[in-house]
């Protein structure tokens, strides 16, 4: 069942009715990259192998109470041991590019100090066999497992000392793997670390810090990300490219009026003013510091020049809407609309399928910043992926949410938005964080016991879509 008929060249039509079997391709731009995404701590496991250091993950999955399940990255897929035989899923897939992440405390375990050559010899391997694969390497620097030292030294991300040696440590990575890795994501998801690490406190480090704390860390953060483009820029081998991955805050035209679509835009700008706005713009929009008021980050006009650094491309991760878009006659000119109860949400609650995110959301970047080139860094669901009774996980659900999205991406490259590639999460179930091991995103199913992987339907839905350059 799991075996693919290949594609007609054309699309043929029923004799009798005239209906045509399969449907007209709408291709994806030729070249476009396909891909999967991971991140370390979510897979890797080894934790104690080849002097990895702790980070501040270790310590908040081991404190009871933060992780639903009661689990923590400890093992997780084993991917650390496995990943050649994960590197053969992707090639079975047909995938071109892999985003991965590479673990700070691996390479420093102290957080800043002296390096661990095997930690970063891990990824080397990694890229090296990526590459015999034929698969594009793109490596994200920050995936939310700051070395434990530096929370217990300075603070983490409450102190900019954390902000210059995540710089330092990009530095040492780019000029060690520039030679063979071209694409680099500074941070990801920096507005989730900084809510939900430091002001709700359900991720790493658990803080819940009072509204001026969370904006100096929200204004760290983007420091953060400016000083290791700067870093990676200085270090990295001539082709070098680099950009943030960011969930921005999504903002969809209720109706797709021009007033509606333009109010979207608005609010595009200003609920993403701590992040995608200030590192394009280089300034802090005057509603955002006029809200925060004498709660205002701290900074420098320096600061604004560094965290607004040029970069290579913009990385979204999109998953859901965040808010529908009303144009209104208010000050702030939108109005959002308050999500009905009855909206429907995959597995995990949060999760709405609301599939024209993935086409409003790099629409609006491309338009108010002219962003030039634009990678869709996350995009999938998670699923209660019940083996049936012949024992194949018929993840239709999964299915159904991806063919939404990936049409309403391939709605915007045909608009001429410049998407260049998309990474589906993930390839393969693994740590959600303070979820553990109870929300599976993967389109391989992996039994935390054995580490066994098994591909469930999605993994065909995926290959096929990869293969007609078109979705199926
Ligand atoms: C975004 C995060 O980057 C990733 O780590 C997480 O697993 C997915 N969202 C799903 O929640």
């Amino acid at each position: 069942s799991m075996m693919l008929s290949a594609r007609s060249s054309t699309a043929q039509s029923d004799q009798a009715t005239g209906i045509q079997n399969q449907r007209p391709p709408s291709d994806f731009p030729s070249g476009f990259l396909w891909g999967t995404a991971t991140s370390a701590y979510q897979v890797e496991g080894a934790v104690n192998e080849d002097g990895r250091g702790p980070s501040i993950w270790d310590r908040f999955a081991h404190t009871p109470g933060t992780i639903s399940d009661r689990s923590n990255g400890d093992t997780a897929t084993d991917h650390y041991r496995l990943y050649k035989q994960d590197i053969q899923l992707m090639k079975s897939l047909g995938v071109k590019a892999y985003r991965f992440s590479i673990a700070w405390p691996r390479v420093f375990p102290e957080g800043t100090g002296s390096a661990n050559p095997k930690g970063l010899d891990f990824y080397s391997r990694l890229v090296d066999e990526l590459s015999a694969n034929g698969i594009e390497p793109f490596a994200t620097l920050y995936h939310w497992d700051l070395p434990q030292a530096l929370q217990d030294r300075f603070g983490g991300w409450t102190s900019r000392d954390t902000s210059k040696a995540f710089a330092d440590y990009a530095a040492h990575v780019t000029a060690r793997l520039s030679d063979r890795v071209k694409h680099f994501f500074t941070i990801n998801e920096c507005s989730r670390l900084v809510h939900l690490g430091h002001g709700l406190g359900a991720d790493a480090p658990g803080l819940k810090l009072p509204q001026s704390g969370l904006n100096q860390v929200r204004h760290h953060v983007a420091l953060g990300h400016g000083l290791a483009v700067q870093a990676i820029r200085a270090h990295g081998r001539a082709g070098t490219r680099v950009g943030p991955a960011e969930n921005a805050v999504s903002c969809i035209p209720a109706i797709e009026t021009p007033a509606n679509i333009r109010a979207a835009e608005i609010a595009t700008r200003e609920l993403n003013a701590g992040y995608l706005t200030v590192m394009l713009e280089g300034k802090y929009t005057d509603a955002y510091l006029a809200r925060a008021g004498n709660d205002a980050p701290k900074f420098t006009a320096d600061d604004l020049r560094v965290i607004s650094s040029p970069i290579d491309f913009v990385g979204l991760n999109v998953y859901t809407p965040d808010h529908y878009v009303v144009a209104a006659d208010n000050e702030r000119g939108f109005t959002l609309a308050p999500f009905p109860a009855s909206f429907p949400h995959m597995k995990a609650s949060w999760l709405r399928p609301g599939p024209e995110a993935i086409y409003w959301v790099p629409r609006h970047v491309a338009k108010l910043w002219n962003v030039k080139s634009i990678y869709i860094t996350e995009n999938g669901t998670s699923g209660s992926d019940q083996p049936a009774a012949d024992g194949t996980i018929y993840d239709v659900d999964r299915i159904m949410y991806l063919r939404n999205y990936l049409t309403q991406l391939q709605r915007a490259t045909s608009e001429g938005v410049p998407v260049l590639g998309y990474f589906l999460w993930s390839l393969m179930d693994n740590f959600e964080w303070s979820d553990g091991y109870e929300q599976r995103f993967g389109i391989y199913h992996v039994d935390f016991d054995s580490k066994r992987r098994t591909p469930k339907l999605s993994a065909a839905f995926y290959r096929e879509t990869i293969a007609r350059n078109a979705v199926a």
